[in-house]
């Protein structure tokens, strides 16, 4: 028998990509699923993006690029992260990374010891815990709940910080809650932060899909001091629904990013050239296929919302960010599993038990997906719960 390596037995495969090819081998065999696990937009990659990588290869942009990304993408992702974000960084204190997955790897692997620990607000999103633990660190879960509007606070992180404490990851819009937070909350976590040292871990990938007209806050932005002790990460795959171009990105103090790109000089080389070029693009061009997607997403987002409160039994907080609702099931006395797997089976509709990001009391509907299959599976939905 082949023994596996240690540290691959501490991980399971993501929870979220096992359901959506669950639903695909169900369509594929014939049967019409309504599909609400994926986490990507139902949009193609905007036009000029397309061009720009179609250009590239044309002109034979087809060797490596730089490790840490093509020089002139470093510079308009730093004029971007000082422009839009308040974030002072500069080129050298960006890595392009094969996707924010990638960016996220990477940066823990240079921060992160066997044995540290790494506060990780929860519900989260599946990869974070499973990094910490391919480490050989230990996640320590921050539980939030619809109480707090699944916000972390600042005297929970206190509680939590002991010596053993390395870092936080934070992410702002969060997945799978869609909870955005406050500058005030932000303020307050900052000073908990800094006044223990620890590294915040800002993941920001949903920020452009934010609704209410309210405002994404970069947490490096409070101040020099959080400033220092904050990588950031984000990619392309949700704001210029491209998650197929595997395009990220880490900014953060010199030291952490020289050590982020040697890893990479050694895994993946770096991130795809043309795909870098088609970046390019994407940051220098209009924002108005992004300001389209965000409204479309936003209506979505009004309509499920409303379907679900017509349910009797469901309850969901209003999520004011990303494109995920994140429901309580708990009125049916099933498990978040067992809730999903029956509405799979029964009902044909694939949605994510909330166990996977750890709350067995929901599930979580993606609204990517077009308006009609929301409203034929929100109306499956209804009627599978009153079979309950
Ligand atoms: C919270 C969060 N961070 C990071 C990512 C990584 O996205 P990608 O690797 O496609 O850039 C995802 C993707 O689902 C996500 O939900």
């Amino acid at each position: 028998m082949i023994q596996l390596a240690d540290r691959v037995n501490r991980i399971s495969p993501s929870m979220t990509f096992a359901i959506s090819s669950q639903a695909k081998a169900l369509r594929s065999q014939g049967v019409d699923v309504c599909d609400f696990s994926v986490g990507e937009p139902d949009f193609v990659t905007p036009a000029a993006i397309r061009d720009a990588a179609k250009d590239a290869l044309d002109s034979g942009k087809t060797k490596y690029t730089a490790t840490a990304g093509l020089p002139e993408l470093r510079t308009q992702i730093a004029e971007k992260l000082q422009g839009e974000n308040a974030l002072p960084y500069q080129p050298d204190q960006v890595l392009v990374t094969a996707g924010g997955k990638q960016a996220l790897f990477n940066t823990l692997l240079s921060l992160v010891n066997p044995g540290d620990e790494v506060l990780i607000p929860r519900p989260a999103w599946v990869t974070y815990p499973e990094i910490v633990n391919l480490i050989g660190a230990t996640p320590i879960f921050l539980e939030t709940d619809e109480t707090t509007d699944f916000k972390v606070t600042a005297q929970q992180v206190e509680a939590a910080t002991n010596a053993r404490t390395h870092a936080l990851i934070l992410n702002t819009p969060v997945n799978p809650t869609g909870a955005v937070y406050s500058k005030a909350e932000l303020q307050a976590l900052a000073e908990v932060i800094v006044s223990h040292g620890i590294v915040v871990v800002a993941d920001e990938i949903y920020e452009k899909l934010i609704y209410d007209d309210l405002e994404h806050v970069s947490i490096g932005s409070l101040g020099e001091d959080i400033f220092n002790l904050t990588v950031t990460c984000n990619g392309f795959s949700k704001a210029y629904a491209a998650t197929g171009w595997r395009l990220g990105y880490a900014a953060g103090p010199v030291p952490i990013i020289k050590a982020a790109t040697a890893l990479q000089s050694h895994s993946t080389s770096g991130a795809n050239t043309f795909a870098q070029y088609g970046a390019l693009a994407a940051l220098t061009g209009s924002e108005d296929p992004v300001t389209e997607m965000r409204g479309i997403f936003e209506r979505r987002r009004d309509l499920v919302v409303a379907s679900l409160r017509e349910i009797p039994g469901l309850s969901c907080t209003i999520p004011c960010g990303a494109f995920y609702v994140f429901p309580n099931i708990s009125a049916f006395h099933l498990d978040s599993m067992s809730f999903c797997a029956r509405l799979l089976d029964e009902a044909h509709v694939a949605t994510v038990p909330g166990i996977a990001f750890g709350a067995d009391t929901n599930i979580r509907l993606s609204y990517a997906t077009d308006a009609e299959t929301l409203k034929e599976g929100l109306a499956r939905l209804h009627s599978f719960t009153a079979s309950l």
